[in-house]
């Protein structure tokens, strides 16, 4: 027996790194999972991977900055399974450049991303939670949001927002059963962070962080499941780092 049987997931950014493993632990559990992404390769693959396990996925290639294709994405979801449980917004992409080097198609790229995905995603999903008194949403944030990171500073913006909105959020929708919750990653070890962290070096990096090590992609995947368990019911508006103690309190 899975902690998630019967419930259904959809997990934005699956194809790779922190999402492909959200949507790897959730349907370990038993949760039904929509794993969305841009690339459709590696987010097909995601859905060899569960099912091959003996779960149950399907792939919706989508592109979150597009409130139609999301629109149909969630359809297509409540068609396969029949309602919607939890919604993780991961996909969200960043530039590593002073602010002064940037130009605006660098920033209107992570907005479109990071804050405008997250949007499209949670307000196609609301009328299924709200209509069943019942949903999980979980935002992943980044600590660049929480306390500022200098060359990621719109980056940081963008987590900031995802934040600020998790918490408004979280008090709008309380009153029909809807938890949101953000959880904040460090660096972590993915596909999309290698080239940073072999630029910097691991064994520099590491020193930033009192547990010495960065994170793998099953720590952040493990707050998200802990989010979404029922033992989790009366959380909401929280954010939890999962950075090893780079940012406490
Ligand atoms: N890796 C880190 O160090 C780190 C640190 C803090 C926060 N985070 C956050 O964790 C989350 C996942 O990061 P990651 O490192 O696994 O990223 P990643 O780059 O390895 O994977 C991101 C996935 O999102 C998909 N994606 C990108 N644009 C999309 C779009 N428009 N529509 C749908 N899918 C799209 C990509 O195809 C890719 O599969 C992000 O929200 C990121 O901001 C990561």
């Amino acid at each position: 027996m899975g902690r998630l049987d019967g419930k259904v997931a959809i997990v934005t950014g699956a194809g790779r790194g922190i999402g492909k493993e959200i949507a790897l632990t959730l349907a370990n559990e038993g949760a039904a999972v929509t794993v969305v992404d841009i690339d459709e390769d590696s987010g097909s693959r995601v859905v060899e991977e569960i099912v091959s396990a003996g779960g149950r996925a399907i792939f919706v290639k989508t592109d979150v900055t597009k409130y139609d294709e999301v629109k149909d994405m969630v359809s297509r979801t409540l068609e396969e399974f029949g309602g919607v449980d939890i919604l993780v917004n991961n996909a969200a992409v960043w530039n590593i450049k002073l602010f002064k080097d940037t130009v605006p198609s660098d920033w209107m790229r992570e907005i479109n991303i990071n804050v405008v995905g997250v949007l499209n995603c949670i307000h196609n999903v609301l009328p299924h939670m709200i209509e069943k008194k019942g949903g999980r949403i979980v935002n992943i944030a980044s600590d660049a949001g929480r306390i500022g990171e200098p060359w990621l500073a719109t980056y940081s913006g963008t987590k900031g927002y995802v934040i600020s909105l998790s918490k408004a959020l979280a008090k709008e929708l309380g009153r029909y059963n809807i938890t949101v919750n953000c959880v904040s990653p460090g660096v972590t070890k993915t596909p999309g962070a290698q080239k940073f962290i072999e630029s910097v070096g691991e064994e520099k990096l590491v020193k930033a962080y009192p547990l010495r090590r960065l994170a793998e992609p099953k720590d952040i995947a493990n707050a998200v499941l802990f989010f979404v368990l029922d033992e989790s019911n009366y959380i909401t508006g929280q954010v939890l780092s999962v950075s090893g103690g780079y940012v406490v309190g």
